[in-house]
Parts: structure tokens; sequence; C-alpha cells
């Protein structure tokens, strides 16, 4: 990857941020930090993070951004992200976002390459209360639009699917608030700094595919 770079996907709970970011950060050869996924490991391991987190999480409501801040702190002194990275589901506040500037430019990165990945909400509940993920490898399937072969059993590599205990559907309600309310404005505050793209995920998972490999290749200026 030419220089050292982060990509970000914004975007609403369910846009597809993490199906696409599992494609995109292996095209970049770069790590795909995901906040969420982080945090669902320290609950599943039961750590003391996993325990302060868990509650909040299944509320649908934003953990603090001090304890998001340090663990992702933690995650870029990997030397896995050395060439760069690519979030998904972080920065999702503002103070996020001003921290995220810091540690970027202190880091010696770029400016950073911003997509905001953009469904409507009447979508999203489909999206979501029908998403299963796999238990072994973290792939993503949907029980109405990308179903498994057999019925809660992983193609890849034979894990069991399990639902997600924050898709359910009130839940699913709290969590898109909460991103209307501390998220959708960051997409005005990297509008100001030129460095934000907007890319239609309505359409297919290959078709929002094709178009965030258009963008990645235009910031490798290929
Ligand atoms: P997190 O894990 O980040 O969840 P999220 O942002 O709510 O996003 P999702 O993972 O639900 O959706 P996605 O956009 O990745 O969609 P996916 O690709 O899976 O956060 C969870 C919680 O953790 C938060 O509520 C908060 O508590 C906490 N948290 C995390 N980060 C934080 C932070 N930075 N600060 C504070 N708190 C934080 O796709 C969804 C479904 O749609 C799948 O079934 C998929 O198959 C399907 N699908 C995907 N694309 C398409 C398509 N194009 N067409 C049709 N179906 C599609």
């Amino acid at each position: 990857m030419a220089g050292k770079r982060a990509f970000i996907f914004l975007g609403p709970p369910g846009a597809g941020k993490g199906t696409q970011a599992k494609r995109i950060a292996k095209q970049l050869g770069v790590p795909h930090l995901s906040t969420g996924d982080m945090m669902r490991d320290a609950v599943a391991r039961g750590t003391e993070l996993g325990k302060i987190v868990g509650p909040i999480m299944q509320a649908g409501q934003l953990v603090s951004d001090d304890l998001v801040m340090k663990m992702v702190e933690q995650r870029l002194k990997q030397p896995d992200c050395e060439a760069g990275c690519l979030f998904d589901g972080f920065p999702r506040t503002l103070p996020q976002a001003e921290g995220l500037d810091k540690i970027l430019e202190r880091g010696g990165f770029g400016k950073p390459v911003v997509v905001d990945l953009a469904v409507s909400d009447d979508k999203l509940l489909r999206r979501l209360t029908g998403r299963r993920t796999c238990s072994v490898g973290g792939e993503i399937y949907n029980v109405y639009d990308a179903p498994s072969k057999v019925e809660g059993v992983c193609d890849n590599d034979g894990g069991k699917l399990v639902q997600r205990a924050d898709d359910r559907a009130e839940v699913v309600n709290q969590r898109l608030a909460a991103y209307h309310r501390q998220t959708k404005p960051l997409a005005d505050y990297y509008r100001q700094q030129g460095v934000l793209q907007e890319v239609d995920a309505s359409v297919s998972v290959d078709e929002v595919s094709r178009a965030l490999g258009e963008i990645v290749k235009r910031a490798e200026g290929r």
C-alpha cells in the first residue's frame, strides 16, 4: 500500500461495514479493526473490559469514548498496523474522531480515507434482525438475503451461526437512535476536512464492493 493510510468506514448499524471491511482489508493487505468485534471478544472472554461494556452494548448505547480510545490506541501499537488499517465502527463520536486525528498525526499516517456507507433506516431492520455470524471465523450471513447453504452452519469452516444479542428489534431501534444522535454528525466533520466519500450501500454486496474498490484504487493512485 502506498504510504501509511487509515481507511474509515462510517455508516449506520447494518450498512454493511463489517461485510465490506473483511473484503477490502484483504484487498489492501491491512488489518480490519472493528471496535465492536474487539469488545464482543472481551465480553466473550469475560475480561474486566468485557464486564463493563457488555451491558452497554446489550442496551444499544455507545461505550464511553475513554474506554474506546484506550482500546484503539493499544491495538494500533501492534506491528500489523505499521502499513495502515481499516476501521469499522470507529470513530463514532466527535471526541473519538478528534482523538483519532491526533493519534494518526503522531503515528505518521497521511490523511484518512473516509467512506460513508449510506442506507435508509427502513432497510436496516431487516438486515440486522436477519444477520447471523459464524462463531468460529466471523463470516457474516443473512437468513433472508445471504443464507448459508446449510441452516445454522458456516459454509467456510462449519462453525455454528449465532445471532448477536443486540440484533433484537427493540435494541436495534436504540442503536439507530444513537447513530443519528452521535455518529451521523461525523460525516460533516470529515466533509469539512475534504476527506469524505459517499457510497450508496443500499444496493447488492458486490455492487458496494465494486464502488469501494474504485475508491481504494484512487486512494492508492493506481
Ligand atoms: P458494531 O459491532 O460496530 O455494530 P454496528 O456499527 O451497529 O454495525 P453492525 O456490525 O451492526 O453492522 P455492519 O454495518 O457491520 O453490517 P454487516 O456487514 O454486519 O457495534 C456494536 C456495539 O458496540 C455498539 O452499539 C456500541 O455499544 C459498541 N461500540 C462499537 N464501537 C464503538 C465505538 N467506536 N464507540 C462506542 N461504542 C462502540 O451487515 C449487516 C447484515 O446486512 C448482514 O446480515 C449482511 O449479510 C447484510 N448485508 C450487508 N450488506 C448488504 C447489502 N449490500 N445488501 C443486502 N444485505 C446486506
